[in-house]
């Protein structure tokens, strides 16, 4: 089955809505309409950016999916301070990251907050690329594939079971975010591969459609190393994406 690569912006917390609109346009500047005919490319700016971003990716008619970093898990109601996938929804979002490794490490999410936010995404027509990822210690340690596994199983537990062919997965190996250290594109693949196993393992046939990106320092001279991986369906970058001309090569690595 071919599956269309999704290369995603997450821009973390970084530019002001006024900032946000002028990488928008650039980026835009940067592409071609046939650059997208091979890609989806999905821009995550933070929560007080995505009306900005939406209006003019709706004015210009730009081909950019819009995307949110994090939501909650619920509708409405007492979370001071949380955005609800309904507003996200009623903003044109089409994928939400859950479960990124600065929330799991910073912000205390467990598997089963990340099963419970991936679920309410899917439940608002939204995609969620649900984020997985070992840290060095535990790569060294020789735990990463079977930490990962429990990452994986946790993390979707709460999801049905059809929705599994949609959905989006991230492997983030934690000592590879903002270091400048990438996976190699062999490790990348191996444990894709084991990601696409585990999801066929829950839904059979679910493995062939699921997108699995690889993320930790993206850049236009590794992309399409790791782009040309069997079961590397796309890349989630951060730094990199804060540049357009940098990340505008990223998406237009088949070009390279
Ligand atoms: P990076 O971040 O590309 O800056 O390593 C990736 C991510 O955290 O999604």
């Amino acid at each position: 089955m071919a599956r269309t690569p999704l290369i995603s912006g997450n821009w973390k917390m970084n530019l002001n809505h006024f900032e946000a609109i002028q990488l928008l346009q650039k980026l835009s500047y940067e592409l071609r309409d046939h650059d997208y005919d091979a890609v989806e490319v999905s821009l995550h700016p933070p929560y007080t950016d995505v009306r900005s971003v939406q209006t003019v990716i709706d004015a210009d008619r730009m081909q950019f999916q819009l995307g949110a970093q994090n939501c909650h898990a619920e509708v409405s109601g007492a979370f001071t301070g949380e955005i609800s996938p309904a507003m996200l929804a009623k903003l044109d979002v089409n994928y939400v990251i859950v479960g990124h490794s600065e929330r799991r490490a910073l912000f205390g999410e467990n598997n089963e907050m990340v099963a419970a936010k991936a679920a309410a995404v899917f439940g608002h027509e939204m995609t969620p690329i649900v984020c997985v990822g070992e840290s060095l210690e535990e790569r060294e340690s020789g735990q990463a594939e079977a930490i990962v596994e429990t990452q994986v199983r946790g993390s979707l537990a709460s999801i049905a079971a059809e929705k599994l062919e949609e959905l989006v997965i991230a492997y983030e190996p934690v000592w590879a975010i903002g270091t400048g250290v990438t996976a190699s594109s062999e490790d990348a693949q191996e444990m894709c591969s084991h990601i696409r196993n585990i999801v066929g393992s829950m839904r059979k046939g679910a493995q062939q459609s699921v997108r699995i990106q690889y993320g930790g320092s993206v850049k236009p001279s590794n992309v399409v190393e790791l782009m040309a991986m069997a079961d590397v369906d796309g890349a989630l970058v951060g730094g990199a994406s804060l540049e357009a001309e940098s990340f505008a090569r990223i998406v237009n690595y088949k070009a390279a």
